[in-house]
């Protein structure tokens, strides 16, 4: 049994590393297609070409269930693969739906009418491809009416985290936050829609001031999962052992994700 966890590169490790803290026994197998990373400043279509590859990979290797552990695939792929591509016996996840549910004071996987919510104001940050699908907005809209979404795409910062450069990246996150809150001075909730974005949550959360919430995937992505996997056990997949696969060069990749996970974390290729 394994559970594939996608990423573009690095940022769905901020996931991983939730899930295997919760669930230490569950097989998983990481693919990051580091060689084509950043995916924020590619065309749909090639986005979807590319995630398409890479869950293939990951059926592959065993897994029957893949979780989208990238805003960007899952908000300029996901939908277009479940309704073309997935085969039947295989599921393909994202990580926006229970990041909305959250949101929305929805348990898991409801998908009564929309209505009202507690929450009016709420500023996304994307990468650019995520922002212009108005995906965010579009699942919202299903589950809730009413909210007003200003939406910062935050050019530059997965490339600055993937290279390691947090000087760079505390830079670009305190212009971004400055961009949206001259457009939407006070946000009640911030979303961090980039699996890498975790990394800076605590910059976040100092240029947004105490009373914003912000929402970071990882905890609610593992939450969602542990209850998908009850209600569907049939979709843990026939592999036996957890492993890291990469596109880009397994040494590079490896000694960056040590530093990100601050443990030895070694990359295969794929
Ligand atoms: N970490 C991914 C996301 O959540 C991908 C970022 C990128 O490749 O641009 O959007």
């Amino acid at each position: 049994m394994a559970v594939g966890i996608f990423d573009s590169g690095l940022g769905g490790l901020t996931v991983y590393d939730q899930i295997e803290a919760d669930m230490p026994d569950l097989p998983v197998c990481y693919f990051a297609d580091s060689a084509h990373t950043p995916y924020g400043t590619r065309t749909p279509d090639d986005i979807y070409a590319l995630t398409c590859d890479a869950t293939q990979a990951m059926f592959d290797h065993g897994c029957n269930l893949v979780i989208l552990a990238c805003n960007t695939a899952s908000a300029a792929a996901l939908r277009r693969m479940q309704e073309n591509w997935v085969p039947r016996d295989k599921r393909v996840l994202g990580v926006f739906v229970p990041m909305i549910e959250a949101l929305t004071e929805r348990t898991w996987g409801d998908n009564s009418p929309p209505r009202e919510v507690g929450v009016k104001h709420v500023a996304l940050f994307a990468t650019p491809a995520t922002v212009s699908s108005r995906a965010f907005q579009r699942e919202l809209a299903f589950r809730a009416i009413g909210v007003d979404v200003e939406a910062q795409p935050c050019g530059g910062l997965v490339d600055a985290l993937e290279d390691g450069d947090e000087m760079l990246a505390e830079a670009l996150v305190r212009s971004h936050v400055d961009a949206l809150k001259r457009r939407m001075p006070h946000p009640q909730a911030a979303i961090l829609g980039c699996t890498h974005y975790p990394l800076m949550q605590q910059v976040f959360q100092d240029a947004l001031g105490a009373d914003v919430t912000v929402y970071s995937q990882a905890q609610l992505v593992s939450d969602s999962l542990a209850d998908y996997l009850k209600r569907h056990p049939d979709m843990l997949g026939d592999g036996t052992e957890t492993k890291f696969l990469t596109t880009g060069d397994p040494r590079t990749v490896s000694d960056r994700a040590t530093q990100f996970l601050r443990r030895k974390t070694t990359f295969e290729a794929a």
